[in-house]
Formats: C-alpha cells, structure tokens, sequence
C-alpha cells in the first residue's frame, strides 16, 4: 500500500464543553494563526453552538465546523434528537460518529452507528468515524480483530466513492483521556490494517482516497510525532483542543 502525501488533519472535540462567547472568543484566536499553518482544522462541537461558531468561521480557508453526534433517522417524533439536515442547516460540514464515550457510555452498537453513517452520507455531511479497541482487547492482542468487526459493521454497504467522504479516527480506548498516548510507529501498523481491510472490501482505490486519523491523549510534546508518520493524516483531539494556546501550539507544528 503506497504511503499518503498529506496536508494534516487536526480535529478538535470539545465533546460537552463551551458556551457561545467562550467558542466565539476561542475561533476569533485561531483564525489569527490559521494564515500561517499547513493544516485543515476541524471543530466538532455542541450541537448549541454549530450556527454561531459556522458563521464566525464563515470564508475562513481550512477551518470547517460539525457536530459530534446525530440521530440516524430523516426526522420523526424522538425527543431530543438532532437530525442530519438540522446539522446541515446549522452551518455543519461533518459529524463524528462512533466516538468510544457513545459507545461505552449510550450503548450505540456497529448497526446503530451504521444506519447514522448511511444518513448523514445521504444528507451530505462528511463522516469521522471513530474505532478503536479497548485495554483488555489490547492485550490479548485481538485489536485487529476488533477494528475488522467495528469497520465492517459501521461501514457495510457503503459504496467505493463514498470513502471520499469519510475519515476514519483509529482512538484506542485506553488511549483516550488517558494521559497515555499510543506510540506513533504502532498507530501507524494499525492504519495500515484499517488501510488494507477497506481496500480488501471496497478496491484500492477506497482505501487509497481513505484519510485515517489517530485520537487518544494527543498534545503539543507529542503531536509531531504523528505528523511526522505518512501513514496517520492527522489527528482527533479532545482536552488539548479546549484551550487555543495548547491547540495553537499543535496546529502550529505542521
Ligand atoms: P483526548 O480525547 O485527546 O482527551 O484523549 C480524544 C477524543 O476523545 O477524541
């Protein structure tokens, strides 16, 4: 599998965290130094803060903004869900989905997420879809596996173009808000496997147009690290993303 020339990929998710003044002050910051960094940032925040932060980074080269999660049906009677055309409407270029929090903590299964993935495809938002194994899965060396099952499951039916439209974020579980990263050369083995299981199911060709992230415990001392791997396109990051100094310091390194 030949190596990917990049511009990095630097997500940020705010996951539950922010209010309007406080986002609007945090992308007034970045746009500052966005003229000077080779990078495309990426911000999933809350779903209350999609319209304003969209608008503020309206005409703003390389900053897109989405949400961090969405309901899988068109519309319909289910309180307190969000579809994927009022994430559209709102100012969202992408959403994240199967992010490990969701998983563990709201049981959303490979099928839930996968109906999600069809619609928001369907409704034109990009996907980030989120896998990853978690410490037990780690050490019984079954991480392979359990990315197979994950990519498979999230990802069937999905046609050969559609991974034009879709970044897979490889977040071990043990990783994320961990403190402890993954070591880049590893995380870079791993792409490759989520690499070569896509282009085995959908052609070398959707696994070639695939951009793969990493996420878990990513910050300004080790960000480099993974930039420097062709095999990783960039990065999902949850705290380090919170405060602009800390981000800026990471988008500033590509
Ligand atoms: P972290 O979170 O950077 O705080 O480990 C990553 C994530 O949740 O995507």
């Amino acid at each position: 599998m030949p190596a990917k020339t990049k511009r990095p990929i630097i997500v940020g998710n705010w996951k539950m965290y922010k209010t309007a003044p406080e986002a609007l002050e945090f992308v007034d910051k970045l746009k500052e130094r966005l003229a000077t960094t080779h990078a495309d940032v990426l911000l999933a925040v809350p779903f209350t803060l999609i319209r304003e932060v969209s608008q503020a980074a309206a005409h703003q080269d390389h900053l897109e903004i989405g949400a961090q999660n969405m309901n899988d049906a068109s519309e319909g009677a289910f309180t307190g869900e969000i579809s994927a055309s009022m994430l559209k409407d709102a100012g969202a270029t992408f959403v994240l989905l199967g992010h490990s929090e969701r998983r563990q903590y709201y049981k959303e299964s490979n099928e839930f997420i996968h109906k999600k993935v069809k619609r928001a495809l369907q409704e034109g938002l990009k996907v980030i879809l989120c896998v990853g194994e978690t410490f037990d899965e780690h050490v019984e060396g079954r991480s392979l596996e359990v990315l197979e099952e994950q990519l498979l499951g999230c990802l069937k039916e999905l046609q050969p173009d559609d991974f034009e439209h879709i970044y897979i974020a490889y977040e071990p579980i043990w990783a994320v808000g961990s403190g402890k990263a993954a070591q880049p050369q590893d995380v870079a083995q791993e792409n490759s496997a989520i690499q070569a299981i896509i282009a085995k199911q959908w052609g070398e060709n959707a696994g070639n147009a695939l951009k793969i992230l990493y996420g878990g415990s990513v910050n300004s001392e080790n960000a480099k690290l993974f930039f420097n791997e062709p095999m990783i396109d960039g990065v999902l990051i949850g705290s380090a993303s919170l405060n602009v100094a800390d981000f800026d310091k990471i988008i500033s390194q590509t």
